[in-house]
């Protein structure tokens, strides 16, 4: 029997990197799966390399009506919730004494209070025994120069998600958090930064990451589906760190 056979995903930000990867992996074990993601080009990419029962809406997490209509219409045609899976997320890497209050509300709006807002307008389908999990960072538990508005943003959804946790357990529906270290997705792209720059980026994390290799989007969908899936149903209130070591290693500070 497939893991996730007769369960209904919902993947919010699943057209690349790690909700695309989990997405593929959710279908082959038998998922129905609702995704979401805002660029058409990816949406468009995304259908044609997926194959299985699936749905895609363009939706912004941050614009909560979008989101809310996209949950509504995968749910018509799904019928219920069993995995409600968030993975969009932003990063920007800003030192605070150059960075506007602004940057602080986009970063905290996108990667705490979306999240939130978005599994506000999914529980009611939330089926019994569902797993809720959000995706973090190392940068919730390890600071680092210019990561103070990802961090502290993503560093408050890991503690939401602990919270309801304890508040879900009664209906044993669970919640936890995946929290990747550095991990090769069109991620980094999205910065806007110059080639060689990224490059620099990307060579500096395999160097701190004790198993001396960047993470894979595949490394964790398959973390995504265990916790997805009944192995886990014993587990709820944890962060998996899927990430080489990095968030145990003294190393992780990013030049400025
Ligand atoms: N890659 C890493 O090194 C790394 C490390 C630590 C944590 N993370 C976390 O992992 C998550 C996924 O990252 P990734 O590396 O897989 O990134 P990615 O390859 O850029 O994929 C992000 C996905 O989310 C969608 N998305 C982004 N912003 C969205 C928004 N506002 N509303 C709806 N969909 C949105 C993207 O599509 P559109 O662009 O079309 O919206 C895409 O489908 C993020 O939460 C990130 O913070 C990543």
């Amino acid at each position: 029997m497939r893991k996730l056979q007769n369960k209904v995903a919902l993947i919010l930000g699943g057209t690349s990197g790690i909700g695309l990867a989990s997405a593929k992996l959710f279908l082959e074990e038998g998922a129905k799966v609702i995704l979401t993601g805002r660029k058409q080009r990816k949406i468009d990419a995304a259908s044609k390399c997926l194959s299985g029962d699936f749905e895609i809406y363009q939706a912004d997490i941050t614009d909560f009506e979008s989101t809310k209509k996209a949950i509504e219409k995968g749910v018509a045609q799904f019928g219920h919730l069993d995995i409600f899976y968030q993975v969009a997320g932003k990063a920007t890497p800003i030192l605070f004494n150059q960075a506007t209050p602004k940057v602080y509300e986009s970063e905290i709006k996108t990667d705490l209070i979306a999240p939130i807002v978005a599994l506000w307008n999914a529980k009611q389908y939330l089926n019994p025994h569902a797993s809720i999990i959000f995706t973090s960072t190392t940068f919730s538990t390890r600071p680092a120069p210019t990561m103070s508005a990802y961090g502290a943003a993503k560093a408050g959804l890991v503690q939401f998600a602990k919270s309801i946790a304890l508040e879900y357990a009664e209906q044993k529906i669970r919640v936890n958090v995946l929290s990747p270290g550095s991990t090769e997705t069109p991620i980094f792209d999205e910065l806007g930064l110059p080639e060689d720059q990224i490059k620099g980026f990307k060579d500096f994390f395999r160097m701190v990451t004790p198993l001396k290799s960047l993470g894979q989007p595949e490394d964790l969908a398959k973390a995504a589906l265990f916790l997805a899936s009944d192995d886990s149903k014993h587990i709820t209130g944890i962060t998996i760190d899927v990430d080489g070591g990095l968030n145990q290693s003294w190393h992780l500070v990013p030049e400025a």
